[in-house]
């Protein structure tokens, strides 16, 4: 079975509802999807109404995401966004532990399984992002942070075949991402992304190679194509470069043409 090829960006704390919307309106005037390709884009809540409203009539394999969710249905839980919610709206996608949340807001792997579960049971995609800090790179357990990740956010899940069909990883080095990060060589991806796809086979079974694994972190279009190149690596999860839709368009461009250069090398 082909891996699908993915291709999305986070809007993180950007864009008011109509920026979004005209983002997503302008993005499919614009954008030709190849057939086994899927899109996402990730607005902050506030625009997610705009956004659905806009996509009422959009392509299928341009989805939706955002960029949180509480693991509870309902409950006190003040400043917080359940599932049922997002469904309710239409959301394709829930991206789960971004480096900024684990940094940021204490996101710590327990929770994060406790969202897993609550968002696969609703039947919506996951996309789950993994990666190690600039310290755990220095003392040579990236591998092991992202198996640790991996294996913590994925206990316990039970349906392999509703996993596999709905769950994509990230995996962004946390060292690469933003305006202050070192952005990574495809030698430094090449190790990781290939512990990700052993860890997958351990925690889900065969079929957990069927996962797409997304790699992000200051990816722009001069370096897009090194990573799609890479044997493991199913698409890219960008930010700051594919904030406009150009910007998006060009480095999609860059990501396709790295994909079908890898699939020479390979043969
Ligand atoms: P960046 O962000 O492409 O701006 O480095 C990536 C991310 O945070 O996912």
């Amino acid at each position: 079975m082909t891996r699908p090829f993915l291709f999305g960006t986070n809007f993180k704390m950007n864009q008011t509802p109509s920026e979004s919307a005209a983002f997503y309106t302008r993005l499919t005037e614009t954008v030709k999807i190849p057939k086994d390709v899927n899109l996402f884009i990730i607005p902050p809540f506030t625009s997610l109404a705009a956004v659905t409203d806009a996509a009422q009539t959009g392509p299928d394999a341009l989805w939706i995401g955002a960029q949180n969710v509480h693991w509870a249905s309902d409950g006190a839980y003040t400043g917080e966004i359940s599932v049922p919610m997002l469904a309710a709206l239409g959301i394709d996608l829930v991206l789960l532990g971004h480096a900024e949340r684990r940094r940021d807001f204490h996101e710590t792997d327990a929770n994060l399984n406790k969202k897993v579960h609550a968002v696969l049971a609703a039947g919506l995609r996951v996309l789950l992002a993994v990666g190690e800090t600039a310290e755990e790179r220095a003392f040579a357990v990236s591998e092991e942070t992202v198996a640790r990740q991996l294996k913590i956010a994925l206990h316990g899940v039970a349906d392999i075949e509703r996993a596999t069909s709905l769950v994509q990883i990230a995996y962004e080095p946390v060292w690469s991402i933003g305006a202050g990060g070192t952005p990574a060589k495809p030698d430094d991806i090449d190790p990781v992304a290939n512990a990700i796809r052993r860890t997958l086979a351990a925690v889900l079974g065969e079929p957990g190679a069927n996962v797409p694994i997304l790699y992000g972190g200051s990816v722009d279009p001069s370096n897009a194509g090194s990573f799609t190149a890479l044997s493991d690596i199913d698409g890219l999860f960008v930010g700051r470069a594919a904030w406009t839709v150009e910007g998006f368009l060009a480095t999609f461009k860059a990501s396709l043409a790295g994909r079908n250069e890898g699939d020479r090398v390979s043969g």
